[in-house]
């Protein structure tokens, strides 16, 4: 199975289910907007960098009917927890959507980008705060037998700050990985079908998922092929264990 497809998910996915689907779609048009507009000033800054590091954001944002689309495919086709990422105006549009499709919605959870520095021009993030979605189905089991609706005691926010400034939209591995651990179990099928640049994938192979997902845009697409080179496997020991003596090599 291709990890990461090519092309829109309407495409690309057809016919795919999954155990669980976690997925950072693209923000309301008025996020997006905000952020193009703060690139003008030179004094732009948002909750992943610098104004040096940002470009105009390459995909359209997303309306009400486009989260009502996604949200009624994938609820037929996702076996257990529905978890997405979004901002302030989309987050109750997602929990409806999810809702209506007999999803049992929880409370939004915050992603706080904690020590970000927040939009000076411009609408958008003006905190440091994302929101996260997630839906449970009312009844059934995992694949392990247990109801979804006894899954155990969860998070009640996030604090993560990215590691991926110079990648529009790309999400902290770390926040990814937590995600992936709570609403999954190992060995689960887990579907990004927004996937950019491949966080949500490589974070599902390293927890010991399998995954699969989908991303329209072919720049972001190669770029997430390499990333999930270099990060898409469960680390053994010895790699972690190499990965901590080489990042406490001080160049003196
Ligand atoms: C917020 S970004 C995802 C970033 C990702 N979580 C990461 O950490 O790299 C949303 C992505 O969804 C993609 N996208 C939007 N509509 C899509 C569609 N219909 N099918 C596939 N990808 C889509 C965009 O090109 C964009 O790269």
């Amino acid at each position: 199975m291709d990890t990461l497809r090519l092309g829109r998910w309407q495409d690309a996915l057809a016919g795919v289910e999954c155990d669980a689907l976690i997925v950072d779609a693209p923000y309301s048009a008025r996020t997006h907007s905000g952020h193009d507009r703060g690139l003008d000033t030179g004094r732009y800054d948002a909750i992943n960098g610098t104004s040096a590091d940002r470009r105009a954001i390459t995909y359209e944002g997303w309306t009400p009917e486009d989260v009502a689309a996604f949200v009624q495919d994938w609820s037929q086709r996702t076996r257990g927890w529905i978890v997405t990422i979004t901002d302030h105006v989309l987050a109750p549009v997602w929990a409806d959507a999810l809702a209506d499709q007999g999803r049992y919605v929880f409370a939004p959870l915050p992603w706080v980008a904690a020590a970000s520095r927040v939009r000076l021009a411009g609408d958008g993030p003006s905190s440091w705060t994302c929101w996260i979605i997630v839906a449970r189905p009312r009844t059934g089991n995992d694949r392990t037998g247990r109801p979804f609706s006894k899954w155990g005691t969860l998070p009640g926010a996030y604090l993560h700050t990215s590691d991926r400034p110079s990648h529009i939209g790309g999400k902290p591995l770390a926040l990814m990985e937590a995600l992936v651990r709570d609403y999954s179990r190992p060995g689960d099928l887990v579907c990004d079908p927004c996937a950019g640049y491949g966080t949500t994938l490589a974070a599902a192979l390293r927890q010991g998922r399998q995954a699969v997902g989908a991303e329209m845009d072919p720049e972001t697409h190669a770029r997430g092929l390499e990333y999930l080179d270099r990060n898409g496997r469960a680390r053994d020991l010895f790699e972690a264990v190499e990965q901590v003596t080489a990042a406490q090599e001080l160049p003196w």
